[in-house]
């Protein structure tokens, strides 16, 4: 598993604005579509591309085209929804699938209770939403359906991760081709499984508590 944490004054900016309690909502939403525009970048470093020749008002330029197939975008419900604009804004040529987890409270594991996703992922890309990888149990979860579906390669793109979540989805991911890029790499998880400092539960910060 390759691990990316971004290291730029703007993301680090941007996040300290987003963990800070007093930013509202309609703050939170825009900064995390915008940091969200700047993890792409490196997320999509390694994005398959095809060579296309356009023709210059001056002469023929050989360069590239993001690929057939299409890199498929894939926001965990609810938060990484919030993170959805800013990836497609990047990648608008993009096809968007969405998964929903919650957490079964008999085995604590998380269970997917909604899925839109193409039946054959064989030979696709994939760059999963998910902003805070706390257990990493969702983003596992997530991962692996991926791969059964025959995804070969998962991108997670996270705004914050704990050191322990990471470690989780590395020793679970082993073997498969799996990249992290993370805004930032917090302290550790508390006794109720948030990240600290972290910026509290996303999903209440993104669209109010329901
Ligand atoms: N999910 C969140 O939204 N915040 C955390 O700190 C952990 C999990």
């Amino acid at each position: 598993m390759r691990v990316h944490v971004a290291d730029h004054p703007l993301v680090t900016h941007k996040l300290t604005v987003l963990r800070d309690e007093t930013t509202p909502s309609p703050t939170f939403r825009a900064l995390a579509e915008e940091l969200v525009t700047l993890l792409a970048y490196e997320a999509t470093r390694n994005v398959r591309v095809s060579p296309v020749t356009v023709t210059t008002p001056v002469a023929e330029a050989h360069g590239l085209a993001i690929g057939d197939p299409r890199p498929l975008v894939v926001p965990i419900l609810r938060a990484g929804l919030g993170m959805l604009g800013g990836m497609v804004k990047l990648v608008p040529t993009a096809e968007v699938g969405f998964l929903g987890m919650v957490r079964n409270e008999q085995t604590l594991q998380p269970d997917i209770y909604a899925e839109r996703l193409p039946d054959d992922l064989a030979n696709r890309q994939c760059f999963v939403l998910d902003p805070m990888l706390a257990t990493g149990g969702s983003l596992i979860a997530a991962i692996d359906f991926l791969f059964d579906r025959g995804a070969v390669d998962v991108t997670a793109i996270c705004l914050i991760a704990a050191p322990e979540g990471l470690e989780a989805v590395k020793k679970a991911t082993e073997g498969r081709e799996v990249t992290i890029v993370l805004g930032a790499l917090d302290e550790r998880l508390n006794e109720r499984g948030y990240i600290v400092p972290g910026l509290g539960d996303a999903g209440d910060r993104l669209y109010g508590t329901v």
